[in-house]
């Protein structure tokens, strides 16, 4: 209804406008920056850079130490900030400061066999880097058939319809307020705070309504506390809208990703081993690893296991996370793996993910609390089906399409952190929810809303949601699909509070978390593709996505729904288009905005049908929930692959698969 005001938007008398400077060569120091003629420019009021650095706090985070160095670190990095009183202003005085560079060789390429490549200690956010199990070597040794295949992803970013922006106000306190675009107003205060040196009470975040992040918007960004620096610099509010170009560079992104996968198995189709090896790259400034791997350690069993990841420190800016951070490429190699493994030794790629199912976590050993894997398989399947399927590849053709159809497994851990909440009975009868929540479209108001009027045994129009702010009860980001289960079970434990004492209830999990039962707590799905091949310009598209979940219980269909269709979306983005190229001769990204990144519109998702299981699962929290935001993106890549190789008959291992790599 454009009821909702996003971070840019509120109104702030008084509001000067921030634009910054970007770093034009990938490596080097900045000998002089010049803005003589930037000050003299109209409305200007501050310039700031490296030449008159704030102060910050000395631990704080190598992106977040804004202009405490002259080093710079990747090309785009953020050099210096004009300040004046209009946008325009700002930015014609932006392209007035001259930065002198003594230039150095940068180094913006990733692979396999690049000497800088090392092993990280820990993988996002606290995995071992490297797992093994048995004897992976004997294992592919004894094996009736084995693959080895390489695949590889691109650099892939965020790009949620609201560009990332800040507005920050010092009140003569000292107090700092700022409308941000985060997708934890918690986190966001806590990471702005200690940049600056300040107590987190003095520091307040609001986010009330945030167009998408999937990541991007999860961690604090360097122009939220650009916003706060050039605020305080020039004593009045300043808004830092970022551009869709900038926010390619500052926002964070996917790691580009190599990854080596050998499979082995038995006549039977049994494994007797699985490596999985992902290679990627972090920056010079912060190690930002990937979890790439760790699927491996989730989905097969098997006797021989080995995961590992090697990690490279170029001249790039800090990768970060993008929707299923780890899961999403890992699952895009291993599910490709086994659909290779499937073709090798004549077996059906439903079946042999069946005939590997694990009872408990290959990796670690512990049980699942539920894994319902085999029941997303069978009823995609019979949804899809699949009986009918010729698993010939390359046979189908009709005029110049040829047609296929995949599968590939999905999964995503089911977390939870510790939330509060308070519960109030309001005074004309009705019920206030309070926690430092976000919505960033995912609907989260809304699922609150049911969560505590089942508790209270309420109509849900008498309950009210707060959310967005966190001078609220304190809560984690809404990010790795754990929004929901942290907030609930702290809205949950809330709403029992106030029943019991008739007024109000104040909850914190943070006992209840720690308490939780050691077992292995994912989501699993069944993601399946058909797709048509133009055989003479290459164009692959999808006519139909099926996507089959078991993810606990479902609180809101409609809210879930449009989380597993969006994840699976953005998967086909995977798949056939999305690709941020990296500038080798300059550094710095090509490809960025909207007209060169292509995300796929309306016109690209033909047929597609996201549906669930009903899972009961009570040992996770007191919804039975598991997390929904990000399984939907896990898998859909290889289902699509698959689907091509089944089409064509050529497997192309290096998404995204564009025209020219089908002809
Ligand atoms: Mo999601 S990448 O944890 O916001």
């Amino acid at each position: 209804m454009g009821l909702a005001t996003y971070a840019a938007e509120y109104p702030v008398e008084g509001v000067a406008h921030a634009y910054p400077v970007q770093s034009r060569v990938a490596k080097g120091r900045i000998a002089r920056i010049d803005c003589d003629e930037a000050l003299t420019m109209p409305g200007v009021v501050i310039v700031l850079s490296s030449e008159n650095p704030p102060e910050l706090a000395k631990d704080a985070d190598a992106e977040l130490a804004l202009f405490q160095s002259r080093e710079v670190a990747y090309r785009g990095q953020l050099v210096a900030v004009v300040v004046a009183d209009t946008y325009e202003n700002a930015r014609a005085a932006a392209d007035a400061v001259r930065v002198e560079y003594e230039p150095g060789n940068h180094d913006v390429s990733l692979s396999a066999d690049h000497p800088g490549l090392y092993q990280p200690e820990v993988v996002n956010p606290d995995y071992p880097s490297d797992t093994e199990k048995g004897d992976v070597e004997a294992g592919l040794a004894a094996a009736a058939t084995a693959v080895d295949v390489t695949y590889t992803t691109p650099v892939l970013h965020n790009n949620p319809m609201e560009p990332h922006a800040a507005v920050a106000l010092w009140d003569t306190e000292g107090r700092l307020l700022v409308y941000d675009a985060t997708q934890g107003a918690t986190l966001s205060r806590d990471t702005i705070a200690r940049t600056l040196g300040l107590p987190a009470e003095r520091v307040r975040v609001v986010s009330r309504h945030v167009g998408g992040g999937f990541g991007s918007k999860g961690t604090t960004r360097p122009h939220s506390v650009l916003a706060a620096i050039a605020a305080r610099a020039a004593g009045r509010p300043v808004k830092l809208a970022l551009t869709r170009q900038q926010m390619f560079d500052v926002t964070g992104y996917r790691t580009p990703t190599i990854q080596r996968v050998r499979l082995g198995a038995d006549t039977e189709g049994r494994l007797t081993a699985l490596e999985h090896v992902a290679y990627e790259q972090s920056s010079t400034l912060v190690e930002f690893a990937e979890q790439t791997a760790v699927v491996a350690r989730v989905m097969y069993a098997t006797p021989a296991l080995r995961t590992a990841h090697r990690l490279v420190r170029l001249d790039v800016a800090t990768p970060s996370w993008m929707r299923a951070p780890g899961e999403c490429p890992g699952m895009y190699a291993l599910e490709s793996a086994m659909d290779e493994l499937a073709y090798a030794m004549g077996m059906d790629p439903v079946e042999l993910r069946v005939r590997n199912d694990a009872d408990a976590e290959p990796d670690g050993g512990l049980p699942f609390s539920s894994r319902n894997l085999v029941a997303c398989l069978r009823e995609g399947a019979h949804r899809f089906d699949w009986d009918r399927r010729d698993p010939a590849p390359g046979l189908r053709r009709e005029g110049e399409w040829l047609a296929g159809t995949g599968v590939a497994a999905s999964t995503y851990p089911a977390r939870r952190r510790p939330s509060k909440a308070v519960a109030t009975l309001t005074d004309d009868g009705d019920f206030l929810i309070q926690v430092a929540a976000t919505d960033i479209g995912t609907g989260a108001r809304t699922a609150l809303t049911r969560i505590a009027a089942a508790t209270l045994g309420v109509a849900p129009d008498r309950v009210h949601v707060e959310l967005g702010d966190s001078d609220l009860p304190e809560a984690p980001v809404a990010g790795s699909s754990m929004g929901t289960a942290s907030w609930g079970s702290a809205v949950v434990r809330a709403c029992e509070e106030l029943k019991a004492d008739g007024k109000e209830g104040r909850a914190d999990t943070t006992e209840e978390v720690a308490a939780d039962a050691r077992t292995a707590r994912h989501a699993f799905g069944a993601q399946f593709a058909e797709v048509r091949v133009n055989a003479v310009t290459g164009e692959v598209r999808v006519p139909r996505l099926l996507g089959v979940f078991a993810a606990g219980h479902i609180v809101d269909a409609r809210l879930a729904r449009s989380q597993f269709v969006g994840g699976m979306t953005m998967g086909l983005g995977m798949a056939l288009m999305e690709e941020t190229l990296t500038d080798e001769e300059f550094g710095g990204f090509l490809r960025r905005d909207l007209a060169q990144y292509h995300v796929p519109a309306c016109a690209d998702v033909e047929r597609i049908e996201a549906v669930w299981l009903d899972e009961q699962d009570d040992g996770l929290n007191p919804m039975g929930s598991k997390g929904i935001g990000e399984i939907g993106i896990v898998g859909t890549a290889a289902a699509i692959g698959n689907a091509v190789y089944h089409a064509t008959g050529h497997r192309i291992r290096h998404l995204p698969i564009t025209p020219p790599k089908i002809l």
